[in-house]
């Protein structure tokens, strides 16, 4: 486990997409993990920014993202991670759509348990190279709440009330916020062959720390999974 700190979210993400930037140049087929919520936003900016200075395509890349919601109101369409993804990144950058994936379309009404088939996509498109994490303040990656298995797969996840309250301040009332989603599940993620953990703002300390102190699985802190990974780098702006 490797861990960067900056001063500033800003420069910490300047710093993730100087990583992503470089693999991307020695990896034009790069299959990435994506990440949505406030803390890619800046991120996303700077690897806009950044691949278009030095004329970088995308054309060939494939994308996984962790989750999307079930069940949004259909005036809240915008807040489904599809749209994130258009708004912050895919629409300036060059990458074929077909390329990109969520683990379910945010309008499907057929919701199943298990989404094993998406597991299997990672897999057949060469798994992860690069996943992008953000990390809840109860310590949950991509959806896995508390309660999470290490080893589980993509699947349908009851939200907690503490994510679905976090999360309101995308809504305009709690009542509207979706009660379920479908994630990557913990088993999947710590597949990645590389991943970047981002942590920001001193109401993730809690969270970061049990996950950097961890000596094993601890399943009331699901980033704990994360903690014998070969290839983990967090960057923060908490000091530790
Ligand atoms: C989003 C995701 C979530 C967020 C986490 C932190 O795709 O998987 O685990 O990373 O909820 O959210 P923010 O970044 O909004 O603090």
């Amino acid at each position: 486990m490797k861990i960067l700190y900056y001063n500033s979210k800003e420069e910490g993400s300047k710093k993730a997409s100087n990583i992503i930037i470089d693999n991307l140049k020695s990896n034009p087929k790069i299959v990435l993990g994506l990440a949505t919520g406030s803390t890619p936003e800046t991120l996303y900016k700077y690897i806009i920014e950044d691949s278009q200075k030095e004329n970088l395509s995308f054309k060939n890349v494939v994308s996984f993202n962790l989750d999307e919601y079930v069940g949004l109101n259909e005036s809240d369409e915008d807040q489904s991670y599809k749209f994130f993804m258009d708004n912050h990144l895919f629409k300036y950058i060059d990458i074929n759509k077909n390329n990109t994936h969520f683990p379910i379309d945010f309008r499907d009404k057929e919701i199943k348990e298990n989404y094993d088939e998406y597991d299997n996509l990672i897999k057949k498109s060469g798994g992860i190279d690069i996943q992008i994490l953000g990390i809840g303040n109860n310590g949950h990656i991509a959806f896995n709440e508390p309660g999470s298995d290490i080893n589980s797969k993509t699947r349908l996840i009851n939200l907690t009330e503490s994510t679905i309250k976090a999360n309101s301040r995308f809504f305009t009332s709690i009542s509207d916020v979706p009660k379920q989603a479908v994630s990557m599940g913990l088993g999947t993620i710590n597949k990645s062959k590389k991943i970047i953990l981002l942590a920001f703002g001193e109401a993730k300390r809690e969270a970061l720390e049990r996950l950097i102190d961890a000596k094993s699985f601890d399943i009331n802190w699901p980033c704990t999974s994360l903690f014998n990974h070969n290839d983990l780098t967090i960057i923060t702006d908490i000091k530790l």
